[in-house]
């Protein structure tokens, strides 16, 4: 069998970069399509010398041309499909959203198709925005989705169709994952990025009010970044789409836990009693018996390394503030 030669679509963003490190740990070769250029996530948890390893492309996922032109030219087998919208540039533009999240993801697909079977497998970011309002269901299985509250929602919602349809026309193989809020360094935009900027104001002495409480299922990014891998290098055949968890934490807890980590913060961290519009814990047990089990890194751990290392990109002066003005 070829040997994995992999794209990574929306790697320059949060958990495109720990993907890449990742991978990159292990010795794959890694392509990466990007509309930004600017790697400076993957400044924050990988060396120079890493970043200047995978190949770089710098391109718009809506150009289906330049897709699979990519797909073709660099022998691609297998994808890791990232790049998209987050939910607040959805609300404001959906038709942008759409083109993005909806086509974008059909121009994955469609190379994969046009590939003559090369590419084995394409793992993509569905989310946990396809669940509704929660009805008491705890925790909630992959049967649930319905009744989202998003256009995000609706979109992702709308891709896992679009894969179940090219695996039952085209015979194409897909695992697409349903995160809820992840967080690590490199989360800096989105409702659900509030916990890691509070990490980060913690460590630059700054208050910091979360807008959101209740309690999440918080996924560390680099359990995240492994399940997407794992999705990539698995020979089950089908349009699999499985939810993702990591711990379910009241967002008291996480506050807490950057106290103890932190002395210093007590009491400059804030947090809105209103919860999220979604569940509050993933069943995972579908991924873990077809994939394998994801790893669970618990909240004290997952805080204390995000802690350390913007500690240490802090010491350096590298440690940009702008996300905890937004
Ligand atoms: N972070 C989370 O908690 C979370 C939860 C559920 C699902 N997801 C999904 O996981 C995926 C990755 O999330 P993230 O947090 O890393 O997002 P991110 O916003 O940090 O990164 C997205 C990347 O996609 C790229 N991109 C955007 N539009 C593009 C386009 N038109 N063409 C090419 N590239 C484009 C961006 O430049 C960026 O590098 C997304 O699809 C997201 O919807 C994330």
């Amino acid at each position: 069998m070829s040997q994995p030669n992999y794209l990574i679509t929306g790697a320059y963003g949060f958990i495109g970069a720990w993907v890449v490190k990742r991978l990159l740990d292990s010795g794959a070769i890694v392509n990466i399509l990007d509309q930004s250029s600017d790697p400076q996530r993957l400044r924050l948890i990988m060396t120079d010398e890493e970043i200047s390893r995978p190949r770089f492309i710098a391109g718009d996922i809506t150009d289906g041309d330049l897709v699979a032109r990519v797909v073709e030219d660099n022998g691609i087998n297998r994808i890791i499909h990232l790049a998209g919208l987050q939910v607040p540039v959805c609300k404001a533009n959906p038709r942008l959203g759409a083109m993005v999240n909806v086509i974008g993801t059909i121009n994955v697909f469609e190379a994969a198709k046009n590939s003559g079977g090369r590419v084995k497998k394409i793992s993509y970011a569905s989310s946990a925005a396809v669940f509704g309002v929660p009805d008491g269901e705890k925790p909630v299985t992959e049967a649930a989705a319905g009744g989202m509250t998003t256009h995000y929602g609706a979109f992702k919602r709308c891709n896992e169709d679009n894969a179940r349809v090219y695996y039952l026309d085209n015979g194409i193989s897909s695992v697409g994952l349903r995160p809820l809020t992840v967080y690590g360094v490199g989360r800096d935009f989105g409702m659900t990025s509030d916990p890691t900027k509070a990490m980060k104001a913690a460590v630059v002495g700054r208050p910091f009010h979360i807008r959101f409480g209740g309690r999440t299922d918080f996924l560390y990014v680099a359990d995240c970044a492994d399940a997407f891998i794992k999705g990539a290098q698995s020979d089950i055949e089908g349009a699999q789409v499985f939810n993702l968890h990591g711990e379910t934490v009241a967002i008291a807890d996480v506050v807490s836990e950057i106290e103890k980590q932190l002395p210093e913060s007590a009491g400059k961290i804030t947090f809105s009693e209103t919860p999220l519009t979604l569940p509050e814990e993933l069943d995972d047990s579908a991924i873990a018996a077809i994939i394998g089990d994801v790893e669970h890194t618990p909240l004290s751990s997952g805080v204390k390394m995000t802690i350390d290392r913007f500690k240490l990109l802090n010491s350096e002066g590298r440690l940009s503030t702008t996300d905890l003005d937004q």
